[in-house]
């Protein structure tokens, strides 16, 4: 598959992005890996990809303290992740999340640390989504499909 690239002026926009053209297109297995630096848009990104699911954004908070924050969606839950602190491959969170991410669609903020571990347990795909900070409310999407399982 090749990149699709999108551009960004608001947190609306990135909002409508990935609800209306990025969260369509994963299903139940799949991960999606949120990349980029501090405050480029990943947990506000997370709130409108919720939603395509049937999850209220408003239930969306940074997991970097909790490691997984667990979304109801309507047909399947939605695993939100944050490997930031996490480091290593074989860390007893990794085994537990790599039981369970086939249940759901799990997205992992600075999941790129793990992309080849992830490889090896994810049930479906794997997409990768990488964040660029252009100015102060402007940002690039780069969306990429990274594995076919
Ligand atoms: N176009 C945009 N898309 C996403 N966030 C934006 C945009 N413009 C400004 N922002 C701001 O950037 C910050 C992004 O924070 P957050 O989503 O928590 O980033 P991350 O999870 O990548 O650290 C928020 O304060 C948000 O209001
Ligand atoms: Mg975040």
């Amino acid at each position: 598959m090749s990149k699709s690239v999108f551009h960004s002026n608001n947190v609306a926009q990135t909002y409508e992005i990935a609800k209306e053209k990025i969260a369509p297109l994963l299903k139940k297995g799949d991960i999606l890996i949120l990349d980029g630096e501090l405050g480029a848009g990943k947990t506000t990104f997370t709130r409108g990809f919720v939603e395509h699911f049937g999850v209220n954004p408003s239930h969306v908070s940074s997991p970097t303290f909790t490691l997984v924050n667990v979304y109801n969606g309507n047909d399947f839950p939605i695993y939100h992740v944050d490997f930031y602190r996490i480091l290593e491959g074989n860390d007893v969170f990794f085994d537990e999340l790599m039981e369970i991410q086939g249940k759901g669609i799990t997205l992992i903020e600075w999941g790129k640390k793990f992309l080849k571990e992830l490889k090896e347990y994810a049930e479906g795909d794997i997409f990768v989504l990488e964040f660029k900070i252009l100015g102060e409310n402007e940002r690039e999407m780069v969306f990429e499909k990274y594995s076919d399982n």
